[in-house]
């Protein structure tokens, strides 16, 4: 195991989802699907869609706001603020910017994370990596999305998956040393983006009416493909995190996975051979919240009391890119 000196600890937790409600039944009476398909092939029975005036800032504040206040801290002393997320408010500026404005956070360090669904684990690596600098005391890290707007709801295979949230923790410093963050790693494989992509809409595709009208600025998806490779990275990014830890899979207390599909969640507890009952889901509730998953998941866990001092818990994510991130976590 790596010893540290100092440490970077969650001083607390914090998510929201809208309140809108979708059901798999409200799904199937827009496209030609039905609550036992998506419960059977992914878990999935309903999942959270923002209102139209609720932007993706708007759910990484009331998320942030929440572990503001579960750390206990005046947030003036935030002074770094990392969102990850796929479905920024706008282009630019950052939806880290927009939060910092809409926070009221001053004087703070602000910029967005682009990994897709493992953006809120990539962030947790990079705010460790910028605590332990000493330049920053206290960082606001939050995973947010509002991936409706980018759903096509004329295409069964991917509108059923996908909901909105936020999920949050304020991170910091702390003199104690080997708790709180152990270490994080990311990884990444763009050799075929189109794996999982919003083609329209950059640099790349410009958005016009041809576009538009050919539906790239949609979400599109070879779900089978990311499955498979899910699969693969989920064991590859926690064997990978555990080892570089020096721990074994049988010392984790909770793991905390992305919520994409319960099949690829079982796959990586057995392959882990770690029981299903050290895993935190609540991928039923809310649907693939892609960058906000982890956070709302890791919120959840701490407000029901599944977390205790001592305990060692392993995040792990993977998305678009292909992405892939794992962090294990010992609880102060
Ligand atoms: O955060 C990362 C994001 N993405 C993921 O993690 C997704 C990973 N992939 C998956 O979760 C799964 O591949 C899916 C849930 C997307 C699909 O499950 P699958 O078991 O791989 O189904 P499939 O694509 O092989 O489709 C099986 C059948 C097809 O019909 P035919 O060709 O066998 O007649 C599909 O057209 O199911 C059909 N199908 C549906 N039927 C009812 C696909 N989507 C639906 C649907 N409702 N919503």
């Amino acid at each position: 195991m790596s010893s540290q000196t100092s440490s970077v600890i969650v001083l607390g937790t914090g998510s929201y989802v809208p309140d809108r409600i979708v059901t798999n039944d409200d799904m199937a009476k827009i496209v030609d699907t039905s609550d036992e398909w998506i419960r059977t092939r992914t878990g999935i029975s309903e999942r959270r869609f923002a209102a139209d005036d609720e932007a993706t800032s708007d759910l990484a504040c009331a998320a942030g706001a929440r572990a503001i206040e579960a750390a206990g801290i005046d947030r003036s002393e935030i002074d770094l603020i990392i969102v990850a997320t796929m479905t920024p408010d706008m282009p630019f500026p950052s939806t880290a910017c927009l939060v910092q404005s809409k926070l009221g956070l001053p004087n703070v360090c602000a910029f967005d994370v682009q990994a897709a669904c493992s953006g809120f684990v990539y962030t947790l690596g990079i705010a460790n990596a910028m605590l332990l600098s000493g330049n920053f005391n206290k960082a606001l890290v939050i995973g947010a999305e509002k991936t409706s707007p980018i759903l096509d709801f004329e295409d069964r295979t991917t509108c059923v998956l996908f909901g909105d949230g936020a999920g949050a923790v304020v991170l910091s410093r702390s003199d104690v040393p080997n708790v709180g963050i152990l270490g994080a790693l990311g990884g990444s494989d763009g050799s075929d983006p189109s794996l999982l992509h919003q083609p329209a809409g950059g640099s790349a595709i410009p958005s016009s009416t041809e576009s538009l009208a050919a539906r790239q600025h949609f979400l599109k998806m070879n779900g089978k493909e990311i499955f498979k490779q899910a699969v693969r990275v989920m064991g590859k990014a926690s064997a990978d995190i555990l080892e570089q830890q020096g721990f074994d899979s049988s010392e984790i207390d909770l793991v905390i996975p992305h919520q994409a599909n319960m099949r690829i969640i079982d796959s990586l507890a057995k392959r882990m051979k770690i029981p299903m009952e050290k895993f935190h889901n609540n991928l039923d509730r809310y649907g693939n919240t892609s960058a906000a998953s982890v956070g709302i998941a890791l919120d959840e866990a701490y407000r029901a009391g599944r977390i205790q001092s001592g305990d060692l818990l392993l995040l792990v994510a993977f998305g678009a890119g292909l992405t892939w991130a794992s962090a294990l976590i010992k609880w102060q």
